[in-house]
Formats: C-alpha cells, sequence, structure tokens
C-alpha cells in the first residue's frame, strides 16, 4: 500500500527529531507494529487513552427491583448484561429508546450527596484498558479516537503493550473534595493500576496520560484528586489534554444542553429535546456551568420576562423556571467554595481548536424552553469559549509543572483529532513526549 500524505508528512517530521526517533521510519512505512522485543519500540513512553464522553460503552443487568414505567422495558429483567449504550442503531431498531432513557437515567441522593443508576439497574463500562474498545458510531468513524488510534500504532504503539484505553461512565463526573462517588474512587484505582501496569511492563517506563475533552478533564481530576504528587512524578511522563472541558471556568454550552437537550449522546431517530428529560438527570449535564468569576458579564439566557447570568443565583433560577428543581441542590453543592485541593504536577500539553462559531448566550424570548433558542455566537471551537480556555491556561500557569499551550485555528471540538493537518499537529506533541528526549 502506498504510502499516505500523512505518514509522508509525519517521515518528514520524524528526520527533524532526534536519532532514537529515525528509527520509527522503517517500522512505520511498513505499518506493522513493532514488537517491544525487537528494539524498534523500545524508546516509546507507552499512552494511555481517556476518551470523549460518548466514548464509553456501558452495560446494564436488570434486577427484580427493576420497576420499569413501560411493562416491555423489563424484558431483560434477570436476563444478565446487555448493551445500554453500545449500538445507538439498535436502540432505534428495538423500538428501545424510551426503555434505554429510562435504564441510563441516575437519580440524586440528597443525604448522601450522590448518584446512584436508577432502582434496580445495575451498570458497568465494558473494555477498561483496551485502546480498541471504544464506542463505535457508524456515521462518525473518527470519534472516539478512531484516527489517533491507527496512526499511533503505525508508529510502533500496541494495544495492550504500549497503548491503552481508560473509558468511564460518562455520566458521572469526577467528586469535588469531600464528596463520595463510589464509582469514581473504583475507576481512580483502576486507572492506577492501569497506569502501573503499563510502566512496569515498559522497563518502568512513564506513560503519558492522553485525554480528549470530557476525558482530557476527567485525566486532570484524576492527577489532581487521586495521585499523590510523587506518584504522579514516578509513573506519569506528560499529560496532554486535547479540548479538555474546563472544570472551573466552565463554559456556556452545558447550559443549553441542559435547558434544551444534548446532542452527545447520538441515538438515531432521537432528537436532543426527546433525550432531555435523560440528559437532565445525569451529573454530567450539570457540570461545566459557566463560572460567574468568567463570565461576569453578558447575561448566558435571555427571556422577554427576564436575563440569567452566570451567577449561582440566576442558574438555580433557570434550573427551577426550566422545570429541573431537583438539580438545584446537587447545582449548589457543586458550585460551593472548595478547600484548596492538591495539583497536577506534571507537565502538561494542552491542544484546543479556535476560530469557531461557539455559543455565548442563548434568547429563548417567550420564555418557552422547548423552542429552538436564538443564539448568540462567539470565538472557541464550536463547544468551548474562548474565554473559558484562556481561564484554563491561566490556571494551569499557576500550578508547578510546566505548561505548553497550542491553538489550533480553525480546528472544531469535534474535527481537532479527525482533520489531517490538526490531528498530526497533535501527534507532533505526542512523539515529541513519547521518545525518550528528557
Ligand atoms: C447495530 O444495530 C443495527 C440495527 O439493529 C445493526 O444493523 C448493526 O449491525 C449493529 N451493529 C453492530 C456493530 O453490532
Ligand atoms: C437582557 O439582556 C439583553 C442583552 O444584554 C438586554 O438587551 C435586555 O434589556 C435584558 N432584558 C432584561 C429583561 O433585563
Amino acid at each position: 500500500m502506498a504510502t499516505s500524505p500523512f505518514l509522508r508528512v509525519l517521515s518528514l517530521l520524524l528526520l527533524l527529531l532526534p536519532a532514537s526517533l529515525q528509527a520509527y521510519l522503517p517500522a512505520a512505512s511498513n505499518r506493522r507494529p513493532a514488537s517491544n522485543h525487537h528494539g524498534v519500540d523500545d524508546e516509546l513512553h507507552p499512552i494511555v487513552l481517556v476518551p470523549g464522553g460518548s466514548c464509553s460503552d456501558l452495560e446494564a443487568r436488570l434486577t427484580e427491583a427493576y420497576r420499569p414505567s413501560i411493562p416491555r422495558c423489563g424484558a431483560m429483567k434477570g436476563k444478565g448484561w446487555f448493551g445500554l449504550w453500545h449500538n445507538a442503531s439498535d436502540l432505534a431498531a428495538r423500538d428501545y429508546v424510551p426503555c434505554f432513557m429510562e435504564q441510563m437515567s441516575l437519580v440524586y441522593d440528597p443525604d448522601a450527596n450522590e448518584y446512584r443508576n436508577f432502582p434496580g439497574v445495575e451498570t458497568r463500562v465494558l473494555n477498561f484498558g483496551s485502546s480498541t474498545g471504544f464506542h463505535s458510531n457508524p456515521l462518525h468513524p473518527e470519534w472516539c479516537f478512531g484516527q489517533l488510534r491507527p496512526e499511533l500504532e503505525r508508529l510502533g504503539y500496541v494495544d495492550g503493550e504500549t497503548l491503552f484505553g481508560a473509558p468511564y461512565d460518562l455520566r458521572r463526573v469526577p467528586p469535588i473534595p469531600g464528596q463520595p462517588s463510589r464509582v469514581y474512587s473504583r475507576y481512580f484505582r483502576q486507572l492506577t493500576s492501569l497506569i502501573e501496569h503499563a510502566s512496569s511492563i515498559t522497563k518502568k517506563k512513564k506513560v503519558i496520560l492522553f485525554g480528549h475533552s470530557q476525558g482530557g478533564m476527567v485525566a486532570l481530576e484524576f492527577l489532581r484528586a487521586a495521585a499523590p504528587q510523587a506518584w504522579q512524578r514516578k509513573y506519569i511522563k506528560h499529560l496532554v489534554l486535547v479540548s479538555p472541558l474546563p472544570a472551573s471556568a466552565g463554559f456556556v454550552l452545558p447550559v443549553m444542553g441542559f435547558v434544551s437537550g444534548s446532542g452527545l449522546l447520538d441515538v438515531p431517530t432521537a432528537t436532543p429535546l426527546s433525550l432531555r428529560p435523560m440528559w437532565r438527570t445525569f451529573e454530567s449535564a450539570l457540570f461545566g456551568f459557566p463560572s460567574p468569576a468568567v463570565f461576569t458579564t453578558k447575561p448566558v439566557v435571555i427571556t422577554r420576562r427576564r436575563n440569567y447570568t452566570a451567577s449561582a443565583r440566576d442558574m438555580e433560577d433557570l434550573l427551577a423556571d426550566v422545570g429541573a428543581g431537583d438539580a438545584v441542590e446537587p447545582f449548589r453543592r457543586r458550585r460551593r467554595r472548595l478547600p484548596p485541593r492538591s495539583a497536577a504536577v506534571v507537565p502538561v500539553t494542552c491542544v484546543n481548536g479556535v476560530g469557531t462559531d461557539t455559543p455565548e448566550q442563548m434568547a429563548y424570548w417567550e420564555g418557552d424552553f422547548d423552542a429552538a433558542p436564538e443564539v448568540v455566537y462567539g470565538d472557541g471551537d464550536g463547544t468551548i469559549n474562548l474565554a473559558s480556555m484562556l481561564a484554563f491556561d491561566e490556571e494551569m500557569t499557576r500550578r508547578p509543572g510546566q505548561y505548553k499551550t497550542i491553538k489550533l485555528r480553525g480546528a472544531s471540538h469535534g474535527s481537532l483529532l479527525a482533520a489531517e493537518w490538526s490531528l498530526k499537529r497533535v501527534i507532533q506533541e505526542v512523539l515529541i513526549e513519547a521518545t525518550n528526549r528528557v
């Protein structure tokens, strides 16, 4: 097979890099993964990929305690594990969407300040550890590292040897300090073991942790919440974040997703509005609301009757006014002033797209939150506002550990890891860190 233009460019790039990297050229053009035993990729630091929000397959099991609101939704009761968020086309084909919405739903437990599954539904994330087991969308094969992973493999990376994946429960977000989360405690323990394993089978090499979008936020929170600084220094070579969701700055799109419904879970035949009742139960739906420290002046939501700024009070009113009063308490608890937490001390590279219209304000003129809003756009990557990226940069610069930030003009949130030019740029950054140039 002929070498693709992409690989030719990469080959040129490799010539500019140190001698150790040039060894990859034959391996890369043969498109044959190099084995650890032949020395070619002995130099590669292992990579653990933490994917974007829609990329983790979920299985469910219905117990006797499950009381379906539509009788046919109980058909799988007592029949073991089945794919719940696995094949979205199949949900539509089997007319399972209403059942899917109920069985995916979370229920907030105010006493424990923790989110639980719908009663009688057990869930688990599939394929933890593997870089090849992410959710696939036949219409968007490029999503969920569909293009990044094969390129890494052409450069010598091998799933299970030097390349790993860490999917998570997309409905939940890492807890704030003091908040219990059995799901995330377990996930962070698994991720710790995976990283230690990746290091131990590669002659104690440090690991590159690579997070995309929601996965970027999860990877960073993992270091902050669950990885002591000495452990970080021992095991993590570099944290690469591509379009990470900014936790403290927030951004405007989550408000639109909460009010009008989110398209993150792309289910054929279902609209964001029709999936909205499910979406609003997710802990991740309340995550990332814009912070008043960054979104200071302009109202985020406009109606004829009143405007809502990013202030905590306005956002709480908005939640109640759109009919989600239940969400006010968990929102308030997530927003309260947090004790200082430990920092990610490892070197970080962050890549964002800019120059794409990104929602900044939504007008629901008649106060009808089921109607499509009139949207005012500003700069960003189509999802994350530029102001949020800059606030994130500032936050990362203040912590110990070197920080490099790259803005790719014209790359959008969805296309950054799919378009050849921007993917190439990201792989350059990864290669600089993945090879032993300390
Ligand atoms: C997903 O479901 C659709 C509809 O039932 C089916 O045609 C398709 O083969 C399934 N895809 C996979 C990968 O199982
Ligand atoms: C809401 O904000 C818009 C834009 O900033 C402004 O023109 C309008 O007067 C405000 N409306 C109310 C009711 O405060």
